[in-house]
């Protein structure tokens, strides 16, 4: 037999072969088989050396048309193979939707939120209502009509950010008295009004100062309302947030928009009232301010001061987060550090 006749039989039973290849292991082992190193193609091919030269070309042609007709029915064939097992895997991958899916993470209200949200649902169940004021306000509502006429030194004490001549970021929710007075109609009730939201003051921030914190104020006025009334409010207050058990004192105090004004003590969560770090050893923590609200605030939103009265407070949420859970810089509760954040995810009580 000679060589072509050779070639020609090769490419015969290879064309047979390749017909019962059915795997990708199959097809791989049969390339080696044919054109590897030892493969039986190559074998033909390196009898070509001793063949008379002018039939070299015809020769070295026919061998290349077969190599090149075998690559192409493997690469064909490796293809229809993929396809196959990629279709079978489909046909048998089917979705369980009982898996549990990816968590999604949820968002939850920020710590001082918490305790805001907390103590205006204990005010709204007592019938108050919610207003919320300005942050911008005129030097008039924040200090000329809460008694703080414009030589005051206690404005000092509230050095703030001026926008203009006479607007500010109100120093005080405190600002917010004279529009609620002025706007009360009695012959509808008594005046029961509470009033959350930022307020600003130009202090050098420190562990315990922030230029921007939370108050919340609580207002109110009727015909005979007493200390009494401001003394059972805020107890309420402070074992809703400070737990059960919770004594509240009166300290004699000073604020130009209350007669008499009094700083709210509650007694410490902590030690109970015998001393401890918390409490730095005297059994009660100091947390608003408040009083009486003074009869000059009262005639200069148009209210009778001989007629009805009224108690106001201030008491900052911030503060009383950070006793609660023991925080003691102020500015953790504003840098959104999710570690500190993530703390606070299971609300307030
Ligand atoms: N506005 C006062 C403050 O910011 C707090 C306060 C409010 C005191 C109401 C008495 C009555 O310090």
């Amino acid at each position: 037999m000679n060589l072509l006749e050779k070639l020609n039989l090769l490419a015969e039973k290879i064309d047979v072969e390749v017909k019962t290849l059915k795997t990708l292991e199959a097809v791989e082992a049969f390339k080696i088989k044919v054109l590897g190193r030892n493969g039986a193609l190559t074998d033909l091919m390196k009898e070509l050396r001793n063949v008379p030269k002018e039939e070299k070309p015809a020769l070295g042609k026919r061998a290349n048309e077969i190599r090149q007709a075998i690559n192409e029915a493997l690469d064909g064939l490796t293809k229809e193979i993929e396809a196959e097992v990629l279709q079978k895997k489909m046909e048998q991958e089917t979705i369980d939707v009982t898996l549990p899916g990816q968590p999604v993470t949820q968002g939850h209200p920020h710590i001082i939120e918490q305790v805001m949200q907390q103590i205006e649902d204990l005010f709204l169940s007592m019938g108050y209502e919610i207003v919320e004021g300005t942050e911008i306000v005129s030097d008039v509502m924040n200090f000329e009509r809460v008694n703080v006429p414009k030589d005051h030194p206690a404005r000092d004490m509230q050095d703030s950010f001026y926008i203009d001549d006479h607007h500010l970021l109100r120093t005080q929710t405190s600002a917010v008295q004279p529009l609620v007075l002025e706007q009360h109609d009695f012959t509808k009730g008594p005046l029961k009004v509470i009033s959350p939201g930022k307020v600003y003051r130009r202090d050098n921030d420190d562990a315990t100062h922030s230029h921007q914190f939370h108050q919340i104020e609580g207002m109110v006025v009727a015909e005979g309302i007493t200390m009494g009334d401001l003394l059972g409010t805020l107890e309420l207050m402070s074992k809703e947030i400070f737990g059960e058990n919770r004594e509240v004192r009166f300290r004699p105090s000073y604020f130009p928009f209350t007669e008499p004004s009094v700083e709210v003590d509650v007694s410490c969560f902590k030690c109970g009232g015998k001393g401890c770090n918390v409490c730095k050893q005297s059994g009660w923590i100091e947390i608003l301010g408040a009083g009486m609200i003074h009869p000059n605030v009262l005639k200069m939103s148009g209210i009778d001061s001989n007629k009805y009265t009224g108690f106001a407070f201030g008491t900052g949420p911030d503060r009383m987060a950070m006793l609660k859970y023991g925080v003691n810089d102020i500015r953790q509760f504003y840098l959104n550090d999710e570690r500190f954040l993530n703390q606070f995810i299971g609300g307030t009580k």
